[in-house]
């Protein structure tokens, strides 16, 4: 069975058509690699996957749940995690400051109580 289904999935960053009519399935179990050339894009489906951009047209179903249009968040509720090509840790920074940083930008009283949440669940601070 599908884990992940990625049907007829295009993105379109204004005149330029980086992704157009993707079809890809997970199966359950399968570790796949996604490849191809420089600019082929492959970091924009994981951008897609993962809820950084939203498809321009298609469905990502994850586990009989569309992904399309869902922030982050939920999407890494429904059990989807990534990493990055390139992470530009802060040099001067050990982990627990670092990992507040993460976020992108939210407003300050919500981002200072998310930073707090998160320094909680990774047992950081008090
Ligand atoms: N946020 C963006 N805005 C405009 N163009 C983008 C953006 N992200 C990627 N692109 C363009 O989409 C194409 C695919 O890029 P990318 O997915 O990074 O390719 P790959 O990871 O396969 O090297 C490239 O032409 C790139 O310049
Ligand atoms: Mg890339």
């Amino acid at each position: 069975m599908a884990e992940l289904t990625i049907e007829n999935v295009s993105k379109r960053f204004g005149g330029l058509l980086a992704v157009e009519n993707l079809d890809l399935t997970v199966p359950q179990g399968k570790i796949l690699s996604l490849i191809g050339p420089n600019g082929a894009g492959k970091t924009t489906v994981f951008n897609m996957v993962t809820g950084v951009y939203p498809p321009t047209e298609g469905a990502i179903i994850f586990k009989g749940h569309k992904l399309n249009n869902l922030r982050s968040n939920r999407i890494i509720a429904h059990g989807i995690a990534r990493t990055f090509q390139n992470i530009r840790l802060f040099k001067s920074m050990t982990v627990g400051p670092s990992g507040p940083c993460s976020k992108p930008a939210m407003k300050s009283r919500k981002k200072k109580a998310s930073a707090k949440r998160r320094s909680r669940f990774w047992n950081l601070s008090g």
